[in-house]
């Protein structure tokens, strides 16, 4: 076994990550790959076991979503764990999976390009960054309507024989990079509709906060 997914998303196994990882890793050979939840070394303080385990491995992947326009806070604590280990570490390969809610997977490239210093810093060796937006709904939709599952699979399944991304898919599923302005003018006609804004709303209203979505804290 040669290659270690793991799964920086705070929501551990029910995540939008996992889900895109499970796509990734689905046409490879299982005795090929392992994954790991991030969370579970969190919750027990065992990022020495995590490294400990990374340094059996040639190949790493870390996958997490935008939070705030960054990694979730302990992904970056493994980054530092990382930094403070990487004498053992050094001449991996790593890459990367870094999704998001936003539709433009744009929002991701400060971060991926922020992957491909730091693995280039620690030693590693840089095999690249998957990047997508609009991945909220990823662990919701069947997967049978989730077009992006196959692109992902065939993006693992290269990835398996000749480890590299392929740049075709890479950009295929980065899709759209930017919103365009007709892009933009649709979403802006569907927030007027009431099904528009559904989700979000409704996960306002169960944490209590849908009467103080137009607050401005910082205004006054
Ligand atoms: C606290 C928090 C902050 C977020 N910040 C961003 C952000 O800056 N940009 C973005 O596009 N999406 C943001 N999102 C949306 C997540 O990136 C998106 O829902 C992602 O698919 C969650 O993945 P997960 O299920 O693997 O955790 C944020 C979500 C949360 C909960």
């Amino acid at each position: 076994m040669s290659f270690l997914a793991i799964n920086g998303s705070p929501r551990g196994k029910v995540s939008n990550t996992h889900q895109l990882i499970t796509y990734f890793t689905k046409a490879m050979s299982p005795s090929f790959y392992k994954i790991a939840h991030l969370k579970e070394f969190y919750n027990k303080n065992q990022y020495d076991a995590l490294i400990e385990e990374m340094k059996t491995y040639e190949s790493i992947l870390i996958g997490f979503p935008l939070y705030a326009d960054w990694t979730p806070g302990y992904v970056k604590e493994l980054f530092e764990k990382m930094g403070e280990r990487r004498a053992e570490l050094a001449g991996k390969k790593y890459l990367y999976l870094i999704q998001c809610g936003f539709p433009e997977s744009h929002h991701c490239r400060y971060v991926a390009r922020y992957c491909a210093r730091f693995t280039d810093r620690i030693g590693g060796v840089s095999i690249g960054s998957i990047v997508r937006g609009n991945s909220e709904g990823a662990r919701l939709i069947p997967e049978t309507f989730f077009k992006d599952s196959k692109i992902l699979g065939e993006l693992g399944r290269i990835f398996e024989t000749e480890t590299r991304l392929d740049q075709g898919l890479l950009e295929a599923i980065a899709k759209p990079e930017k919103l365009t302005k007709s892009g933009l003018t649709r979403i802006a006609l569907m927030q007027k509709l009431p099904l528009g804004n559904g989700y979000w709303n409704s996960q306002l209203k169960k944490n209590g906060a849908f009467e103080k979505r137009f607050d401005k804290p910082y205004e006054e």
